[in-house]
């Protein structure tokens, strides 16, 4: 259960100032993945919705061949943004701005494909998971059972020990760190391969609350300081080639408490439970991580629950 401040900060996580939205929008992997997807599917007169508009983006690529866009923002500075940047740019007038809570708002009409990025790694601070099962069931209430396709169609979630060095002009600062994926650099090694904790379908219910045991194998001898934890966007499935439209997120590093000395050959075992939206925090406070030595007399616990 969150605490009042707790709660507080993480419905402000939801709304981003106006300044951050010019990272998202120089962000190249995520704004060319999603274009990529939203041409897939938005087909030429289909009817769009967008939930969490900011700058109204998304919703402009699919004004490209859309019929109508249905854009929903909260925050009145961003609804005043995205007003005036689509009155800039050809097809934005296919683009209504709703200033409206999208959990609350639904189209005047049944739509064809629902847009929304709400996205945080591990589904932690923003709302996408609880938005979209909300958005299904008042839907479905008001149009009948038949879903619109959304963007993403599905997020993958994973976990991976890592070696990870703290060392910032020489200032030792194990700290929680956001990093560029696939990108090379001598501070990380890893461990061990990804485990898939958690994979939500948005074509399925969902629940709101993820809990997660798993074992990886160490298959690189070195010290455990940190876990990796990953998160793939399938943005679309492109079935004629059977492949997928995906964005990975910056990945998210969450420093152990106390290095870890691992043999190859050893098993990590992660365990964690969070509800989809809350601080990351919640997610640390619950982390426990235990090594088991190949040599099993060298069992070792290590319990990272913080406070
Ligand atoms: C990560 S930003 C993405 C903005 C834009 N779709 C893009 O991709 O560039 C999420 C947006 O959702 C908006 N938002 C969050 N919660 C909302 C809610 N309950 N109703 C409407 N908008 C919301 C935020 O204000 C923010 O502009």
């Amino acid at each position: 259960m969150l605490n009042e401040r707790e709660a507080e900060s993480c419905y402000l996580g939801q709304f981003i100032p106006v300044q951050y939205h010019h990272n998202m929008l120089m962000d190249a992997n995520r704004m060319d993945n999603f274009k990529a997807a939203i041409q897939r599917q938005v087909f030429e007169g289909a009817k769009v919705l967008e939930l969490g508009g900011g700058t109204g983006v998304l919703s402009w690529f699919a004004a490209h061949t859309a019929s109508k866009v249905y854009c929903v923002e909260f925050n009145p500075d961003m609804v005043a943004e995205a007003r005036r940047l689509l009155a800039k740019n050809r097809y934005g007038e296919k683009v209504e701005v709703i200033h409206a809570d999208a959990f609350e708002y639904l189209p005047p009409e049944p739509v064809d494909v629902v847009i929304c990025e709400m996205i945080h790694v591990g589904m932690l601070r923003e709302k996408q998971v609880e938005m979209i099962e909300s958005f299904k069931k008042r839907y479905a209430e008001k149009f009948g059972g038949t879903m619109p396709v959304f963007i993403p169609e599905a997020i993958l979630m994973a976990v991976q020990p890592l070696q990870q060095t703290y060392d910032f002009w020489g200032y030792q600062a194990p700290i929680i760190q956001f990093l560029q994926p696939g990108v090379f650099s001598a501070d990380t090694r890893e461990l061990g391969q990804p485990a898939l904790y958690s994979v939500i379908d948005f074509c399925q219910p969902n629940e709101l609350t993820i809990q997660w045991t798993g074992q990886i194998p160490v298959e690189q001898t070195g010290t455990l300081t940190a876990l990796r934890f990953v998160t793939k966007n399938v943005l679309a499935v492109v079935m004629e080639t059977s492949s997928t439209i995906d964005w990975l997120n910056h990945y998210m590093c969450i420093p152990v408490p106390e290095p870890l000395e691992v043999k190859a050959g050893d098993v990590i075992e992660i365990s964690f439970h969070y509800r989809t939206g809350a601080p990351i925090s919640a997610l640390q406070h619950t982390l426990q991580v235990q090594v088991h030595a190949a040599n099993r007399a060298k069992e070792r616990n290590l319990s990272l629950v913080h406070g």
